[in-house]
């Protein structure tokens, strides 16, 4: 392919040998901490609760008509699996608990959220650990959940207060979680010991989807601009409510290093459809030329060059980029998260990381932001919808063009108030929700990228 410029090999972990030691993680030796991990995120509750059973039992009350009506007709159960699909909640995969994979239920029934909340959500009907919860609805279960709570006369907790004075997601499937973390480190020292904030930090909230986790083992740096370092401290950031001390997190260690291994361990999902063999052959000739140098190489020989593509040169959507300042980063790298610059973080990135593209089939919209509804939309830039909306049950799933099943609008209808229905629309046009960028696939042919989508099916 034509050198792309600029592009800074920042990382260059990936090497064959570096896959098999990563693969390994996986085997024999880590099993029990692998099958821990798992077993931490779904039974343990790592917060403080946030709703009683009795609570989500009765949110159907506060829903709008005519849903409202055909709840109170509706058997308990029916009613759940309302509530389930009203927030993006999955059942757990395997498990006939009937418990949300997204939830720890306690024996009290006590609901206390984890990290599948986000990290883990359905792709044709059926719930992965891992997979981004594209239907996940944080803020419109937030706020049901506290009108429900103050009907019943029950205490508000974190979430129905923070949601207050800070937005939790405005576009369902995605959340502002990153800027949870920055208002969160506000009052802590580098010792995670509570603290006056000595400056209200400066926040820019914006929307994410979160990346599958499937992509870790290859990662060696985490997130979109690739600024830490991975280590099992970093994946202990989501736990630090003003509840949590610094002894909670030197206490919870130990089962984040299971955690780690767990995360270490997950495979993306297969295609589950019929794949033309010669013309995904024909795309995988197109991909080594065109898009290897900077998403790698998969199956026997696989190598992950974990590149990072300056700001200007890639042109998504900067507003994550310049969100996360310096001074945010440098808070972290000082921090226990990263054993007090013990580990590396990226003061300035130069842009984003180029991610795996292992089960990308699997883990659409696209994009960091969630911005681009299918691969055939990523590959075809000046046709990406300004407005989508999702189209169909849940589950559906659009073969023709590999990924969400939606609409394409020119804007979000005129006369929509409702705030739940606004939220499943994607409006581009929003800050931080731009769905430019990436003109890579521009050079190729109509049948080229056609050959690509049919290879992308494969990895
Ligand atoms: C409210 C939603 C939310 C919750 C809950 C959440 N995350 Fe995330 N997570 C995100 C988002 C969004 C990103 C992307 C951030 C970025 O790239 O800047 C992310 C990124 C990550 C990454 C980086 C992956 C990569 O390839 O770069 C890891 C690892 C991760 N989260 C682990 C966890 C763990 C472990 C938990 C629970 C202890 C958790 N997350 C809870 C939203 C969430
Ligand atoms: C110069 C480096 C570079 C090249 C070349 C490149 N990409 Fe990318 N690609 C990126 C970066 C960086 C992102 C992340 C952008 C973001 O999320 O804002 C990305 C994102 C993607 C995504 C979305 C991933 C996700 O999980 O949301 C797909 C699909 C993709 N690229 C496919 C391709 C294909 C196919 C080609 C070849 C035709 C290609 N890319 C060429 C750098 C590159």
């Amino acid at each position: 392919m034509q050198r792309v410029p600029l592009i800074r090999r920042s990382l260059a972990l990936a090497t064959v040998v570096a896959a098999v030691i990563l693969t390994s993680y996986g085997g024999a030796l880590a099993a029990d901490s692998v099958v821990r991990g798992y077993d931490h995120l779904i039974n343990k509750a790592y917060l403080p609760p946030d709703f009683h059973q009795r609570t989500f039992d009765e949110v159907w009350r506060v829903w709008p008509e005519p849903m409202r009506g055909l709840a109170e007709q509706a058997s308990p159960e029916e009613r759940r699996r309302m509530a389930f699909e009203r927030y993006g909640l999955t059942l757990r995969p395997d498990d006939d608990s009937g418990k949300p994979l997204q939830y720890v239920v306690d024996g009290d029934g006590n609901w206390t959220m984890n990290c599948f909340a986000c990290h883990g959500g359905q792709v044709l009907g059926k719930a992965y650990p891992g997979r981004p919860n594209s239907d996940f609805d944080l803020e419109t279960m937030t706020e049901e959940i506290r009108r429900t709570k103050i009907r019943q006369g029950a205490t508000l907790t974190r979430m129905d207060l923070g949601q207050l004075v800070l937005p939790l997601g405005t576009t369902r499937g995605t959340s502002n979680a990153v800027m949870f973390g920055v208002g969160l480190m506000a009052s802590r020292d580098a010792r995670l010991n509570l603290v006056p904030p000595s400056v209200l930090p400066r926040m820019v909230h914006h929307d994410m989807e979160p990346p599958p986790w499937w992509h870790f083992r290859k990662r060696s740096h985490l997130y979109i601009d690739g600024f830490a370092e991975k280590g099992h401290r970093a994946l202990m950031q989501f736990m630090l409510v003003p509840e949590n001390g610094p002894k909670v997190f030197r206490e919870g260690e130990n089962d984040y290093r299971d955690v780690y291994q767990y995360l270490e361990s997950i495979c993306p999902p297969k295609y589950p459809f019929a794949i033309d063999r010669d013309l995904s052959q024909e795309g995988r000739e197109v991909f080594q030329r065109q898009c290897a140098e900077c998403h790698g190489t998969y199956g026997d020989r696989e190598t992950y060059p974990e590149l990072t593509v300056p700001i200007d040169e890639i042109g998504t959507d900067r507003v994550r980029y310049d969100a996360l300042l310096p001074e945010h980063r440098r808070g972290y790298a000082g921090s226990w998260f990263a054993d007090f610059g013990g580990r590396r973080v990226v003061i300035e990135p130069e842009g984003y990381v180029a991610p795996p593209l292992d089960g990308i089939w699997a883990s659409a919209p696209y994009f960091h932001n969630g911005s681009v509804p299918t691969l055939w939309h990523v590959l075809h830039a000046s046709q990406r919808p300004r407005v989508w909306i999702r189209q169909g049950d849940p589950d559906a799933y659009d073969t023709q063009r590999v990924g969400l099943s939606v609409r394409e609008l020119a804007e979000i209808p005129a006369g929509t108030f409702d705030r739940v229905l606004r939220r499943q629309y994607f409006d581009t046009a929003r800050r931080g929700k731009s769905a430019a960028g990436h003109a890579y696939p521009e050079q190729l042919t109509e049948s080229e990228k056609e050959a690509v989508m049919e290879y992308l099916k494969t990895l």
